[in-house]
């Protein structure tokens, strides 16, 4: 068995925002429980940055940078940011690698060799914050419902790949069969009536005047922009080279987690791009909602982010984490506020299970007593919640079920008041106590890789520090 999961490749327009540590937070939950299952040489988690493109080129003139200056730094933010949410990734890819390119040409030159992609004319409005053509429908007086921008009216020469006729059938077949999953189940209604409902457009994958991109090996005066380059990095991720006939073992991922922004992207012009290449197809695409805040999707478009530092600084590395995963059903969306965040650090963390912890610390104080294992093992007790991507179900219930109960099982049983008067029943609750803490933290190893540790030590060393301070 292999795990191949990938997050998508972000922008590298601005340093990441929470939005963005919540999908790669997620991916690092999941690659970390796999490595615990089958064994860390058998998981592969890919991220990384998508760096090209008339945004990025925007950017980079703003900021009086050269555009590799410019996305050197912020890729590098990427990877400072990552790291300190203690985020262990097996690859970062930055698509102006120059193995990626070259790769990427490679796949081009395929595709145009077998007619997938052809030249043509394209007219159409393009939201170059989405870095994409816009269907007139979609946009809401003008504007691009997403970011609020004007949309720009271009025409002109372009490569198109061919997106209908039998490759269209053949996706929705593969949609519908569950080859080519696409979860949670109101995603892949909404893709399917989407594909069933028209025949698709072809899509430009190429520019004219936008040097800031991957130039086409048939075609030097056009550069291909983010799209068919940027999907390609969860192959050259691998290692792959651009040659259909030599994939990587890992192929095909086995989750690509994308939020829902970029669901119709991932579900029309990325498998027909691997089908045209005659590339199988990732076998889920799993979709989460949207980190809110006041009411609209987090971003630094629409100056509503909350900063990855503010979160790190009042929460830290763990509280941070646990904030987001367990903020909200994961696929839908999530609106996050300071105070909803605060309130839940100190109830879930502070009281929960930072109380929890100095409590059954403090009792076992010369304590001398075996541990027994906890009936339950710790990789199958959430398994199913892993296989099912319900990511917030699979942390809530580690607290319902032994951080909460337990905290209210001291209550009822009062140990310390035990150990005065019946030695016997004191070690039986201690014993139950210890050995639940034990299992927690097996538990939150996904989740809270150092808390978890530190839950180990103080249990071996009967010494606690305090875990989550309480906020004021
Ligand atoms: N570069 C493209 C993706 C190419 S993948 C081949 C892109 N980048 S992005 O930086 O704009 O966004 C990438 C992803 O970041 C989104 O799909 C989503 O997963 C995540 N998020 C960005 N803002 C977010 C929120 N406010 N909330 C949750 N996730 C968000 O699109």
């Amino acid at each position: 068995m292999k795990y191949y999961i990938t997050t998508p490749i972000y922008y590298v327009n601005a340093k990441p925002h929470i939005g963005h540590a919540y999908t790669t937070i997620a991916a690092d939950v999941l690659a970390r429980f796999y490595r615990e299952k089958i064994g860390k040489e058998n998981v592969f988690f890919l991220t990384g940055t998508d760096e090209h493109g008339l945004n990025i080129q925007k950017k980079a003139g703003d900021a009086k940078k050269f555009p590799q200056t410019f996305v050197d730094e912020i890729s590098q933010e990427f990877k400072n940011y990552w790291e300190k949410l203690d985020i262990k990734y097996d690859n970062f890819i930055r698509t102006t690698d120059e193995k990626h390119k070259a790769a990427v040409q490679k796949a081009l030159q395929a595709l145009y060799g077998k007619g997938a992609i052809y030249k043509g004319e394209y007219e159409g409005c393009y939201c170059v914050a989405c870095e994409q053509f816009k269907n007139e429908k979609d946009l809401v007086e003008g504007r691009c419902p997403d970011h609020d921008t004007v949309v720009e009216t271009i025409k002109e020469e372009s490569y198109l790949l061919r997106m209908s006729g039998d490759v269209q059938k053949n996706l929705i077949e593969k949609i519908k069969k569950n080859e080519f999953k696409i979860a949670p189940e109101k995603y892949k209604k909404e893709v399917l009536s989407f594909l069933e409902s028209q025949e698709l457009h072809d899509v430009s994958i190429s520019r004219k005047n936008v040097s800031w991109g991957v130039t086409l090996p048939f075609d030097p005066e056009h550069t291909t922009y983010v799209w068919a380059d940027a999907f390609l990095n969860y192959l050259t991720g691998l290692g792959w080279e651009g040659d259909s006939n030599k994939l990587p073992f890992q192929w095909p991922a086995d989750v690509q987690l994308i939020g829902k922004d970029i669901l119709r992207v991932h579900a029309t012009i990325w498998p027909i791009m691997l089908m045209h290449l005659g590339i199988p197809l990732p076998k889920m695409l799993y979709v989460h909602g949207h980190i809110l805040s006041r009411g609209r999707k987090m971003s630094k478009t629409l100056g509503n982010a909350i900063s990855i530092d503010e979160m790190l600084e009042k929460f830290g590395v763990d509280g941070t984490r646990y904030l987001l995963m367990s903020a909200g059903t994961f696929g839908e969306d999530v609106d996050m506020t300071m105070e909803r965040m605060v309130e839940k650090y100190n109830a879930d963390l502070a009281n929960g299970l930072g109380n929890l912890v100095s409590r059954i610390i403090k009792l076992s104080a010369g304590l001398d007593i075996e541990i027994m294992k906890s009936e339950y093992d710790p990789i199958q007790w959430n398994k199913g919640f892993f296989e099912g991507l319900r990511l917030d179900v699979a942390i809530n219930r580690i607290w319902y079920h032994f951080i909460g109960k337990n905290n209210k099982y001291i209550e009822d049983n009062k140990p310390w008041e035990l150990a005065k008067i019946n030695e016997d029943k004191f070690k039986e609750v201690m014993q139950k106590l210890i050995s639940d803490l034990y299992l927690i933290s097996d538990l939150l190893v996904p989740f809270m890789p150092d808390t978890s540790e530190k839950i180990k030590k103080a249990l071996e060393e009967k010494r606690a520090e305090i875990l989550f301070p309480r906020i004021r």
